[in-house]
C-alpha cells in the first residue's frame, strides 16, 4: 500500500514547491497539500495519514496547535516540522508534540530521506494499537531523583554545563530526548550527534533552561506500582549496558564516535521497557509474571502477549525521534542479532553482547548464566568467540566497578 503523507502550509508557493520536489516519489507516496490547519484535520478525517509535515506559523491554527490536535486524535502518525530558523521560540512549543524538525529551506535529499524513514517505521510494530501508544508519546520517563537533581540545578544561577551534561547522560529518558532534538535538522548539523556532552554544549544553557523548565521535555516517572518491574533495576542494567557497550568498542580500538555510538545504543536498548511500564503497565505486569513463571525471556512473551517486544518497540520511537539509524538498529535486533543481516563490529553486536554478558556478570557466577543469551552463531560469524573471554573480563570489571566507564 501507498503511503499517506499529508503537507500543511499556508504559503501555496512552498507547497507547489514541495509538489516539485517531490514528483519523482509519486508512485511510492500518495502525497496530499493543504493551506490551513483545519483542513488538514478535515482531511486527516477522512482517512488518516502515515506521516504529517506541517509549518510553524500559520494563521489562524499554527503548527504547535495543528500537532497537539493530531497527537490526541490520530496519534499513529509521525510528525514533523518544516519551519523557518526565525521560528525558534515557536519550536519549543512544539517539542513536545513533533517527532521531527525540518528547517527551510530543505534540500530534497533530506526531505526525501527522512520522510521515507518515517514512512516505513510503522512496519517495525505490527500491533496498531501498541503503535498508537507509542507515537503518542511525547517523553520517555526519566529516573524521579535525576528529574529532581536537574531541576534544581537549572534553577540555579550557577548551574555548570558540565554538571547538566552528567546528570542527562545518567538518564534514558533525558538522554535520548536531548539527542532528538540536536539531530534534528533544524539545528543543521552535518552529522548525526551521539555524544551527550556534546549535545549539551551545542543547545546550550539557556536553551536547556527552557525546555526543561518551560517547555517540559523531561519527565519523571510516575511510581505507579507494576508487579515484577524496578525502575532502579532497569537504570541499573541500561548504564551497564551502556558502559560495557563503551568499554568493549574502546577495546577493538574503534574511533571515538563509534564508540560514542555504542555506549548510546547500549544505554538505550531496552527503552521500550520504559515505554511499555509507563504506557500500558497492566499488560507489562502480567508479561513478566508469565516470563517469570515460565522461565522464558521478558520479549518472548512480550512478542506472543503483543505480536511485538521492547526491543522494536523502543527502536520504533527512537526512530520516530530521528536517532541514528545505527542505534535503532542496535535496539531492534539486540536479542536476535543474526536476524539483522548487519555483520560488523559495530553498535548492534557491542549492545548484544553487553546485554548478555552484564546480566551474566551482574548474577556473580563465574559461569554465566547470561551465556545462554549470546546469539553464538552471530559471534562466530564475526569471528568473536575467540576473544569472548577477553570480552567477558572486560564486562565482569565494568559491571564490578558499577558500570562506571566514563571518560
Ligand atoms: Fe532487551
Ligand atoms: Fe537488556
Amino acid at each position: 500500500m501507498k503511503k499517506r503523507i499529508l503537507f500543511v502550509d499556508d504559503e501555496p508557493e512552498v507547497l507547489s514547491g514541495l509538489r516539485r520536489m517531490l514528483r519523482g516519489l509519486r508512485h511510492e507516496w500518495e502525497m496530499v497539500f493543504t493551506e490551513s490547519g483545519k483542513q488538514a484535520l478535515d482531511l486527516f478525517a477522512e482517512a488518516p495519514f502515515d506521516v504529517v509535515v506541517t509549518d510553524m506559523r500559520m494563521p489562524e491554527m499554527n503548527g504547535a496547535q495543528l500537532l497537539a490536535r493530531i497527537t490526541r486524535d490520530f496519534p499513529r502518525a509521525i510528525r514533523i516540522v518544516l519551519s523557518g530558523y526565525s521560528d525558534q521560540d515557536m519550536i519549543l512549543k512544539s517539542v513536545c508534540t513533533a517527532h521531527q524538525y525540518l528547517s527551510k529551506p530543505c534540500d530534497a535529499e533530506t526531505l526525501k530521506a527522512v520522510i521515507t524513514r518515517a514512512a516505513s517505521l510503522r512496519e517495525t510494530v505490527y500491533n496498531e494499537k501498541v503503535r498508537e501508544v507509542v507515537a503518542k508519546m511525547e517523553t520517555l520517563p526519566s529516573v524521579p531523583t535525576l528529574y529532581a537533581r536537574i531541576t534544581e540545578v537549572l534553577q540555579s544561577p550557577q548551574a555548570s554545563m558540565q554538571e547538566i551534561g552528567d546528570i542527562i547522560s545518567q538518564d534514558v529518558g533525558m538522554t535520548a530526548k536531548i539527542l532528538q532534538l540536536v539531530n534534528s535538522a533544524f539545528f543543521g548539523l552535518p552529522r548525526k550527534i551521539t555524544r551527550v556532552s556534546q549535545a549539551a554544549g551545542l543547545l546550550g544553557l539557556d536553551t536547556i533552561r527552557t525546555l526543561v523548565l518551560t517547555a517540559g521535555v523531561f519527565k519523571a516517572f510516575e511510581q505507579v506500582k507494576i508487579p515484577g518491574f524496578d525502575l532502579d533495576r532497569l537504570w541499573g542494567h541500561s548504564m551497564g549496558v551502556g558502559a560495557c557497550a563503551r568499554g568493549l568498542a574502546r577495546h577493538q580500538a574503534l574511533p571515538r564516535e563509534a564508540v560514542d555510538t555504542a555506549s548510546l545504543a547500549g544505554m538505550l536498548h531496552d527503552a521500550g521497557k520504559l515505554v511499555l511500564a509507563a504506557a500500558l503497565p497492566e499488560a507489562f505486569g502480567e508479561i513478566m509474571e508469565r516470563a517469570r513463571q515460565e522461565g522464558r525471556p521478558l520479549w518472548e512473551v512480550e512478542q506472543e502477549t503483543l505480536q511485538t517486544s521492547h526491543a522494536e518497540i523502543g527502536a520504533y520511537l527512537m526512530g520516530a525521534w530521528g536517532l541514528p539509524d545505527a542505534v535503532v538498529e542496535a535496539l531492534t535486533f539486540h536479542h536476535q542479532p543474526m536476524k539483522s543481516h548487519v555483520y560488523e563490529i559495530g553498535p548492534l553486536l557491542f549492545t548484544h553482547v553487553g546485554d548478555a554478558l552484564s546480566r551474566a556478570a551482574d548474577m556473580g557466577a563465574d559461569d554465566i548464566g547470561g551465556n545462554r543469551l549470546l546469539d553464538r552463531a552471530y559471534l562466530e560469524k564475526l569471528n568473536i568467540m575467540k576473544i569472548l573471554p577477553k570480552w567477558q573480563e572486560i564486562c565482569a570489571e565494568i559491571v564490578t566497578r558499577g558500570g562506571e566507564d566514563h571518560e
